[in-house]
């Protein structure tokens, strides 16, 4: 016999309770595994592992729609489903419009119920990759600005592209983010785009809002206007985060100077961090700092790789010194190459365009990190790789 469906059911404002008990009781296909009321702890309860959430609604009752909201918002990835005894006119399509999946009139049986609820679920699934595991989520940051960040982001990403990996970058320098330029890709669609389209982030959106490098790296390209910002809401953010994690194999997020709101909301949910520092001791303090937050903010500092850029510039600072100032040793070292401005300008990462290199070497290098697989030699390039599977090895 399959597993039975896990329900998590909640009850709005002016609806009947008895109304769900009677509706499933005595089917062993549906297991309810929560209940709340309308006045119970929402994100605790969202949080238990259920395959969907039934809303128990009162005809038009708003409470309703507003708590299909917040399931959706809170896992876009699990269906919600609207269970009510009438629906009158605009009820269904404020549901709908909160995101539901679906809408049970009743009366309906068990047996009913049961197989529209799982006709919701294999349809979701059907989006999702069967038995797929959420991605990790590498943040690359960097205290101070024009250190390397955004070169490191790119080329990370094209690294383990090319180990056939789907890399999902996502540019969260929201006023000032350049990744479209790097990788030369017009910003048709953009995160300020995809914020304006709102909720459910299901993954026929998220997938329409992501410009295909040639690399095969999909890109969520920052707004275009600084003043765009402001519309990028960070419970939005971490919604689609999720559904991106669901999407591929790993998800890149290349950030601003600083530990602005949205950081933070990206350092919660990172598997790793990519810590960028240049060799000038303003940068190596700034980086010991940034070290040190992440360090208060309970960060597991095991998975924060530090990668020190332009490490080969003679400016009076030696690698010791470096480990000196900052407290250890670099995990990367990228050297400095007058090549990646030109690749930059030509919208190429240098991993590709230059494979053999010493900067691109050290990209692979730090692709590793992520892939755990041998530094493939650079021409030709592996068609396939194992190494995507190790990167699910290290999910969170
Ligand atoms: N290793 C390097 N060799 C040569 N040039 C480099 C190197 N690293 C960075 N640069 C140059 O420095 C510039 C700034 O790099 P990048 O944009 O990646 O920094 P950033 O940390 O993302 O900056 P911001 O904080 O403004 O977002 C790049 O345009 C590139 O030309
Ligand atoms: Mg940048």
């Amino acid at each position: 016999m399959a597993d039975a469906i896990r329900i998590l059911i909640t009850v709005a404002e002016h609806a009947d309770p008895r109304l769900v008990e009677q509706a499933l009781e005595g089917d062993p296909s549906l297991e309810v595994v929560g209940f709340a009321d309308y006045l119970d702890d929402w994100r605790e309860f969202l949080e238990q592992p259920a395959d969907i959430v039934v809303v128990v609604c009162a005809a038009g009752d708003e409470s309703g729609t507003h708590m299909v909201d917040r399931a959706v918002k809170h896992r876009p990835d699990r269906p919600v489903v609207v269970m009510t005894e009438s629906s009158p006119n605009g009820f269904l399509r404020s549901a709908f419009e909160a995101g539901a999946d679906d809408v049970i009139t009743l009366p309906q049986s068990p047996g009913e119920i049961a197989f529209t609820l799982e006709k919701v679920i294999a349809r979701r699934k059907g989006l999702a990759v069967p038995g797929k595991a959420a991605a990790p989520l590498i943040a690359v940051l960097g205290p101070k600005g024009g250190t390397g960040k955004t070169l490191i982001a790119t080329n990370l990403s094209v690294a383990l592209a090319q180990r056939d990996a789907n890399v999902v970058l996502v540019d969260l320098d929201l006023q000032f983010g350049d990744i479209g330029l790097a990788l030369g890709l017009s910003p048709e669609r953009t995160m300020y785009d995809l914020m304006k389209a709102g909720p459910p982030f299901d993954h026929e959106k998220l997938d329409r809002h992501l410009i295909k490098h040639s690399s095969g790296v999909k890109v969520l390209i920052a707004p275009t206007r600084p003043d765009q910002a402001s519309a990028v809401s960070i419970d939005y953010l971490r919604d689609i985060y999720a559904s991106l994690r669901t999407m591929c194999d790993a998800v890149i997020v290349d950030t601003p100077p600083g530990f602005t709101p949205e950081v933070i909301a990206t350092i919660d949910v990172s598997a790793e961090i990519c810590m960028v520092g240049m060799l000038d001791s303003l940068s190596l303090k700034n980086t010991k700092l940034g070290l040190e937050t992440l360090d208060l903010m309970g960060y597991d500092t095991d998975r924060v790789s530090l990668v020190l850029n332009r490490a080969d510039s003679r400016v009076g600072i030696t690698p010791d010194d470096v480990s000196t100032i900052v407290g250890r040793a670099p995990d990367v070292s990228i050297p400095s190459d007058r090549e990646i401005p030109r690749s930059i300008n030509e919208g190429t990462p240098i991993v590709a365009a230059k494979q053999q290199s010493g900067a691109a070497k050290a990209f692979r290098e730090l692709a590793d990190r992520y892939a755990k697989t041998p530094v493939p030699k650079p021409e030709p390039l592996p068609s396939s790789s194992s190494g995507v599977r190790s990167l699910i090895g290290r999910r969170r």
